[in-house]
């Protein structure tokens, strides 16, 4: 049986998932690539560091030719994250003529042109299917499942960590640094988990998911991001006490003028919506196309062997191509090419002033006398009507906590109001806002 020979860069968390899974499934995987796929070697910064998985000897190397320039390997397996060298080392393997499968969402969303017109060059593969919803293949269901339909909106819990944060904090009461923490220890977030509850990371795979499902080229630049570190376990509480669950979304949508509405941020969810039971670490993205309808795609978004899986699947799918290829067979390659963003038109995303939402709002004021009436003048003075509002003071403190829910107000006028309350000196922390979804939602 031919033997396919693969390199790896990088053997974190989803580099030993790859090569367990390659392990644990090679019969598997023979019997459905009809080649043998051998790890020849893996990059690694430091060679005693302790690992998830044990390796045979000789097969690690710190040294990247090892890797990118073997004229055996045939696919490289980039898994170091980061932009840098990440871009070079991809950038390396295509020049050498080699595949490349990546999980690295960020490489992409900021270099994703250049490199697919890159491999395109090479006429190498450049797959990413494990860099979005990490397990879920939603990219597949995107590009394949869905090819014949026109997306109208997107939405999605693609950040794992953040779901997990805030869940943990909605039903077991946890500190906000305590479920990061947790997240952290069960290899979920990124090597800087700020990139996880700031929405960047979520950002990154919208960029991706709303490239493919639009056919424009989404950059990051063109996405309204806000995260979920001022969100507090009371909030969440409150929330529930309304009957709503607070999400972190990716949400993506067509206007009215067909420009794109690109936005990160966290969503008060009623209760029985279908992305509200979402728990943990899990992902889900709920696309709505015109002729299909509602499709959701729900499994788990990040770890080792879910993305794994991922990755997996992807490099099987090069081996494929290349059996097909040298056996002088069309290429299946039509089935799995990058997407040609390099021939797509850039999206300028229609500004989020645009928007208008029924808002949460918890406003940290003095327990002085006169206090709610300025909040609500406040408040009126720039068109934001109060549908709903309650207060209490914590234990030992001596402010109060204002929640107050607004009628649909534009984003502007709420954000106006919001640094006018701020202004003024009985206002002692900074007000946590929380959009409702909006109906169509
Ligand atoms: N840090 C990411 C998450 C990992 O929490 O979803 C998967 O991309």
């Amino acid at each position: 049986m031919r033997s396919i020979k693969i390199g790896v860069l990088g053997l974190g968390n989803v580099g030993a998932g790859v090569l367990r899974i390659l392990r644990e499934h090679s019969q598997t995987l023979e019997q459905r690539v009809s080649a043998r796929i051998e790890v020849k070697r893996v990059l690694v910064r430091d060679l005693s560091r302790a690992r998830e998985i044990e390796t045979p000897e000789g097969l690690l190397t710190t040294d990247p030719s090892e890797v990118l320039e073997d004229p055996e390997i045939a696919v490289v397996v980039e898994l170091i994250g980061g932009t840098t060298t990440a871009k070079q080392f991809v950038e390396r393997a295509l020049a050498a003529g080699k595949h490349v499968v990546t999980a690295n969402k960020a490489l992409l969303a900021e270099h994703g042109d250049a490199l697919f017109q890159r491999a395109q060059e090479c006429g190498r593969e450049l797959l990413f299917e494990g860099a979005v919803a990490g397990g879920i293949p939603v990219l597949r269901a995107i590009r394949h499942g869905l090819a014949s339909d026109r997306v109208q909106r997107l939405c999605g819990i693609v950040n794992g960590t953040s779901n997990y944060v805030l869940d943990k904090m909605t039903r077991e009461g946890l500190a906000y640094a305590e479920a990061v923490a947790q997240a952290q220890a069960a290899g979920y977030a990124e090597a800087d988990p700020s990139l996880d509850v700031g929405g960047v990371d979520a950002a990154h795979k919208l960029a991706l998911l709303a490239s493919l499902s639009f056919g424009k080229r989404v950059t990051l630049d063109s996405i309204f991001v806000e995260g979920i570190e001022s969100i507090r376990a009371y909030d969440l509480a409150v929330a529930k006490d309304l009957g709503y669950v607070v999400r972190s979304l990716a949400i993506a949508s067509r206007g009215a003028d067909d420009r794109l509405q690109l936005r990160v941020h966290p969503v008060l969810l009623p209760h029985d919506h279908v992305l509200a039971g979402v728990h943990g670490a899990y992902n889900a993205v709920l696309v709505e196309s015109e002729a299909l309808g509602r499709s959701m795609y729900y499994g788990q978004g990040a770890g080792m062997m879910p993305t794994g899986v991922a990755v997996t699947s992807d490099i099987m799918d090069v081996a494929r191509t290349i059996l097909a290829n040298t056996a002088g067979q069309a290429s299946t390659a039509e089935d799995t090419a990058p997407p040609q963003v390099t021939r797509m038109a850039s999206v300028v995303g229609a500004s989020p002033d645009t928007l208008q939402h029924a808002n949460y709002l918890c406003v940290h004021v003095a327990h002085v006398s006169g206090v709610l009436g300025r909040v609500a003048t406040v408040l009126g003075a720039h068109g934001v009507s109060i549908a709903k509002m309650r207060q209490d003071h914590p234990e030992g403190a001596s402010h109060a906590r204002m929640v107050i829910v607004t009628e649909v107000v534009s984003e502007a006028a709420m954000a106006a109001a919001i640094t006018e309350l701020e202004r003024g000196d009985d206002c002692v922390e900074a007000t946590v806002r929380i959009r409702f979804m909006e109906p169509e939602g």
